[in-house]
């Protein structure tokens, strides 16, 4: 009989829960294994962590080059750097080139199940989509934009020159494995290009209607010691309100070549045209969770 190192356990409506201790080491299979259960599932949990920093760095070098600890959060607190706000569906730093490739939060300390992350799945969603609709997005392209505003859809058709974009196609590629994606998004999609305003409009709520819709959500409810991971370009996520709910500490590490400000070097806020378009917002340069 083959030794069974750790246990899988698929979750609904996609992701896969592993049952392993990642403060011992590992398995090399468990190492060798990895890389193509994220390629399958997109979204992994260990349950019951307590990992170092180090540590947590070491699983995710397995997926990808982990992004340093200069100029990036590694900690997340409700009470601390980005806020407590909630956020509504987006993919880290889409609005550049080189979106996030993974993305792990450990909690820390929560309060068990209080607070959730949704996660919807944009390589599924492409792969449901009806023939025609797919047929009709092939050739369209559309263009993300950071938003000073991270709590609802606010971005809009006009995109400021002055803010950071990117456009895409709307089944845009996935960067390692190649399958199309529908990568826009609530927060950060403004528009598509080549078509009149009402018509991307439409398009874009019809199109967020198949992505946010209720059976293709995964809510994870944080207790304390999930790890979750993720892939920053398949899937998007979102984020409850958590006012007044303290403490809530998540340590964060990603893959990643580059951070915010390497990809953006111009971006200031000190930019008062970027000051006046954010006034009255909790920016949260790169979106907490
Ligand atoms: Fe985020």
């Amino acid at each position: 009989m083959r030794e069974v190192a750790w246990i899988e356990r698929e979750i609904r409506p996609f992701g896969l829960e592993i049952e392993l201790k990642l403060d011992q080491p590992w398995p090399e299979s468990f190492a060798a294994r990895l890389p193509e259960l994220f390629a399958r599932h997109k979204l992994l949990l260990f349950r019951n962590q307590r990992l170092s920093e180090e540590r947590q760095v070491e699983l995710m070098a397995l997926l990808g080059p982990v992004l340093g600890a200069a100029g990036e959060y590694r900690e997340l607190s409700s009470d601390g750097n980005l806020g407590d706000g909630p956020l509504a569906w987006h993919s880290d730093l889409a609005f550049t080139e080189k979106p996030f490739q993974a993305i792990s939060l450990l909690a820390t300390e929560v309060n068990d199940g209080q607070s959730w992350t949704a996660f919807t799945n944009g390589a599924d969603c492409a792969a449901a989509l009806p023939g025609e609709l797919a047929d009709r997005l092939a050739g369209l392209e559309a263009t993300t934009v950071i938003s000073m505003i991270q709590s609802h859809r606010a971005v809009g058709w006009d995109v400021p020159e002055f803010l950071p974009s990117q456009t895409r196609p709307l089944l845009a590629s996935h960067p390692k494995t190649g399958e199309p994606v529908l990568y826009i998004s609530e927060m950060q999609t403004a528009r598509v290009e080549g078509l009149p305003r009402e018509e991307s409009d439409a398009l874009l709520a019809d199109l967020f209607a198949r992505l946010y819709a209720a059976e293709r959500v995964y809510r994870h409810h944080w207790e304390n010691g999930d790890l979750l991971v993720w892939d920053n370009f398949a899937l998007q996520h979102s984020r409850c309100d958590l006012a007044g709910m303290h403490p809530r500490r998540m340590q964060r590490i990603v893959c990643a070549t580059k951070s915010f400000f390497e990809l953006l070097p111009q971006f200031s806020l000190d930019d008062p045209r970027i000051a006046a378009w954010g006034q009255g917002s909790e920016l949260a340069l790169s979106e907490g969770d």
